[in-house]
């Protein structure tokens, strides 16, 4: 159900720590403004968001105009892997901007190969091609049409299936929104192509049965020929939860595609460049996918995906027949370049591996603590906390919404709540945040979510 944070500027406790500032009423007063003339001229879909005017963001940290600092738990929506306002992200872009070369088309530039160079190095066999793109729906719609066009040239026009996952997110186009698997996202398709088949996600949660035989099952139910699927598209780990599936699993999926000629994609636009303690998610699975796609932190900066695959799956379009305005930008290549220098050099995968350590390990403790915490999710540094009434698995969105509300009054910024019901508090903040940061931030959390918890007993008139 849509919600919106309340604007009315509240009176909250002064925060002046190491890394967080709260200093004024949130809102902050003079922030009304601005958020006013977005409510004017922004559709409405636009709103949502905790009420924070954003000034400028460095590293971990988001400050707004009037003197508050955040340790900031969103990256954006995972873009700023790297971190916020990385020097050397802002230097290659102005470097790029300097060079009067901001767009080019399809016209070749020398730091258009520089890219594609580059990630196909980073990427294991057999994912050698690369097609760059602006966004994660378009680099997902692009993969649908590669596995469609792979199906039917390997079984024929009936072989033209899209396997995806319940309570999945792939975007909000026509193809990568039926692709998802969150059924009131869709409604406004009407007529949905019944090419698209959906599969219980094995998170071990809402889904007990992890076993591969679950997808099994689903396909016969739904009247699924496995020779008629054309491709498997799977997030990495749901965004909606950050739960992966079993190893198991995804080594039989993997041998599933390969017996009956189904390309399998792995959505990486949240799960790539370091976010989960492996430069790419699917290294946890011990398998390579046919395709991936890319977007967010591949640049941790400006608009740019990608979708990487098997040369013979995207070669399989003639020459002048995959297209998009704005790709390979020069500028936004620029960025890409720099930000995965930053990602490499630093080695932010295993920063995110040992902070992601330090996360998970208090966020279970948290969860024996609170049993309002029904299960917590992800490696790395992202994580979903799924907020539940005690003793069952419903998700409770109220106490989603106020947890977050008071992480924020305390200078821990995250985004509005995500996930099954509405309920997953996802924290998942740039890769270079600091142990100290991090358990500072931590700190702040844990009082947030007890304080929300005590809120919500006392609303339900229980304290
Ligand atoms: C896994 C995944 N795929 C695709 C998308 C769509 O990306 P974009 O918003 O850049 O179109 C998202 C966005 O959240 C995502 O999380």
């Amino acid at each position: 159900m849509a919600r919106e944070y309340d604007l009315t500027p509240q009176l909250v406790p002064r925060v002046e720590t190491r890394h967080r500032r709260i200093v004024t009423e949130l809102p902050a007063r003079a922030s009304l403004a601005v958020l006013e003339k977005l409510s004017r001229y922004e559709p409405m879909a636009m709103r949502g968001q905790p009420p924070i005017v954003w000034d400028r963001a460095e590293g971990f940290q988001v400050y707004d105009a009037h003197g508050n600092c955040w340790i900031d738990w969103s990256s954006g929506v995972l873009i700023t892997n790297a971190g916020h306002g990385r020097r050397e992200i802002v230097d290659a872009i102005i470097g790029q901007a300097s060079a009067h070369l901001l767009t080019t088309y399809c016209f070749p530039t020398a730091i258009r190969a520089d890219l594609v160079e580059r990630l196909a190095g980073l990427l294991p066999d057999p994912l050698k091609k690369i097609f760059l793109l602006t966004t994660g729906s378009e680099a997902v719609e692009c993969a649908i049409k590669l596995c469609r066009t792979h199906g039917v040239k390997a079984g024929g026009r009936s072989k033209n299936v899209i396997v995806s996952y319940e309570k999945a997110f792939h975007g909000r186009t026509l193809g990568s929104q039926q692709a998802g698997g969150i059924p009131a996202l869709k409604e406004w398709i009407v007529n949905l192509d019944p090419g698209f088949v959906q599969t219980p996600f094995p998170d071990g949660f809402r889904t007990e049965d992890t076993s591969f035989d679950g997808f099994l099952r689903a396909l016969a139910d739904q009247g699924v020929e496995p020779s008629n699927v054309a491709g498997v598209v799977m997030e990495t780990y749901q965004g909606g939860s950050a739960a992966f599936a079993p190893p198991q699993y995804m080594k039989s999926l993997r041998r599933w595609c390969d017996g009956h000629k189904a390309l399998l994609v792995c959505d990486e636009v949240q799960a790539g460049f370091g976010r989960t303690g492996t430069m790419w998610g699917f290294e946890h699975y011990g398998i390579v996918p046919d395709l991936t796609t890319f977007g967010k932190g591949i640049s941790s900066s400006l608009p740019l995906a990608a979708v990487a695959g098997r040369a013979d799956v995207m070669d399989l379009h003639p020459a002048g027949s995959m297209t998009s305005t704005h790709t390979g930008n020069p500028v936004c290549c620029a960025a890409a370049l720099a930000n995965l220098d930053v990602i490499v050099k630093e080695d932010l995968a295993g920063n995110a591996r040992r902070i992601g350590a330090l996360l998970h390990g208090r966020l279970s403790a948290m969860k024996r603590r609170f049993p309002q915490i029904g299960c917590v999710d992800g490696k790395g540094l992202v994580a979903g906390v799924a907020c539940v009434r005690p003793g069952s698995k419903e998700p409770d969105a109220d106490l989603a919404w106020d947890v977050i509300r008071h992480s924020v009054q305390k200078g821990v910024l995250l985004f509005s709540p995500v996930g099954f019901g509405g309920a997953t508090v996802k924290i998942c903040p740039p890769l270079v945040i600091t142990e100290e940061a991090m358990n500072e931030s931590l700190g702040a959390f844990e009082e947030a979510f007890a304080e929300a918890t005590v809120g919500q007993e006392a609303l339900a008139g229980r304290v």
